[in-house]
């Protein structure tokens, strides 16, 4: 898509790039930039369009303001720092060295030979210890990778129907396809295409089977999230043995209740399962009111954290989690999670009937998966089994 460019910038680059450029291949255009503006980290818009003028002729035809309006470069007004604070002080329109370094590198995706290189390396040293970006130093740690490969669509604000669609594509001294296509005798679209320019992969969004995180291949910030998600996830899908949960196991009395008085690692597991739950089943409310670093501490919460009795993950392997709720005079089941591997393993019905002596003749959250209203129909209570007769078929797919 392209975007919209005042009708009045738009004929002025046209008229420019008509041109040839005077300065092409000049030495001076090689000329370092001034200390004087690299020591004060500003470029004062009358130094602007000198800057600009050194390497290219043809910027005299273009409006800078209209130009860094367009691509939303900010000014802002500057001073001297002032020796006496009563004293008045002369101000100044000026560009940081990274917006004026980021005006150049798009002025040349535009087909002007702004020579970015004498400012980039200048606008990106400020920011070298922070830890967050704008959007013009974004572009200066890209400029290496992608310079001259890029490809800059604008197109006309102006309503225009009248007249022939005429195109007009040359290739500049660069190599640059610089492609008009005029309405008449107004230009109307602008595509500049650089001459290392390849078309972008498509970006496929995939969805990995193993952990269930989205992501977008042949991007290296989604392989990156996709690895730690990947990691975080195979925690608990296929659990390493706890100590901590294996000494709890042989020592205490309600090892696996999960409660205001268990350790804080006890509620983190079971936080993960249930976000696991609520991915798997898409639901958009987290059933577990703890956090990563924060307890569940709401009395009418129990959770379970479900230990391995098959001793296929070894001792203190927390294969599954579940929570009930207390409410009024009753408690019910609020989701159930059983790692994959561990399903069909006994692991719920071998604890089926401690919960109903606890809880009673419990309810369970609707709507149950096919797994689990299996489970109802086979361990459930008359209650529990008549209650999910009444209830209407889910879409969800068995697990
Ligand atoms: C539903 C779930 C909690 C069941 O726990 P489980 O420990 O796997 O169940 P069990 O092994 O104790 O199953 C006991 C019996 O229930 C029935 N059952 C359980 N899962 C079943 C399934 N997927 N298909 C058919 N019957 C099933 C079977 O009769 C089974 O006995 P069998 O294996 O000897 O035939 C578990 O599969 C799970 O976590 N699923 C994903 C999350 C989920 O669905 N949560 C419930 C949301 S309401
Ligand atoms: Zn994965």
């Amino acid at each position: 898509m392209s975007r919209k460019i005042s009708a009045k910038l738009l004929e002025q680059i046209y008229q420019a790039l008509s041109e040839k450029n005077g300065r092409f291949g000049d030495l001076a255009q090689y000329a370092p930039l001034d200390d004087t503006i690299i020591a004060r980290g500003w470029v004062y818009n009358i130094e602007l369009e000198d800057l600009l003028l050194a390497t290219d002729s043809r910027v005299a035809h273009l409006d800078l303001n209209r130009l860094t309006e367009y691509l939303e470069i900010p000014w802002r007004t500057v001073y001297k720092r002032p020796r006496y604070l009563s004293a008045g002080a002369v101000a100044t329109n000026a560009l940081t060295l990274a917006d004026a370094a980021c005006l150049f590198v798009r002025m040349e995706e535009m087909g002007f030979d702004s020579h970015p290189d004498r400012l980039v390396e200048h606008g990106l040293r400020a920011q070298k210890d922070l830890s967050h970006i704008t959007d013009s130093e974004w572009a200066l740690l890209s400029y290496p990778k992608r310079r001259l490969k890029e490809e800059f669509s604008a197109r006309s604000d102006e309503q225009n129907d009248d007249g022939e669609w005429i195109p007009r594509n040359w290739k500049d001294a660069v190599g640059r396809r610089i492609e008009f296509t005029l309405m008449g005798k107004q230009p109307h679209l602008l595509t500049v295409i650089g001459p290392k320019y390849r078309r972008p992969a498509p970006q496929v969004s995939t969805v990995c089977p193993t952990c269930g995180c989205r992501y977008t291949k042949g991007d290296p910030e989604g392989a990156l999230f996709h690895r730690s998600e990947h990691a975080r996830v195979m925690r608990f899908m296929n659990p390493r043995p706890l100590a901590a949960f294996g000494t709890r196991l042989e020592k205490h009395a309600d090892p696996e209740l999960v409660i205001g008085d268990s350790p804080i690692w006890m509620h983190r597991e079971v936080h993960q399962r249930a976000l696991q739950f609520k991915r798997e089943f898409q639901y958009d409310f987290l059933q577990w009111e703890g956090s990563l670093r924060k307890k569940n501490l709401r009395q009418e919460s129990h959770g379970y954290l479900l230990a391995d009795h098959t001793h296929t993950y070894g001792p203190g392997a927390a294969v599954g989690a579940c929570a009930f709720w207390h409410e009024g005079d009753k408690w019910r089941m609020r989701w159930i999670w059983v790692c994959p591997s561990m399903r069909r393993s006994g692991v719920l019905a071998r604890r089926w009937a401690e919960f109903l002596q606890r809880y009673g003749d419990f309810e369970i959250d609707t709507p149950l998966s096919d797994a689990m209203a299996a489970f109802v129909n086979k361990h459930g209570t008359a209650k529990q089994k008549q209650y999910l007769q009444a209830q209407p078929p889910t879409e969800s797919s068995d697990l």
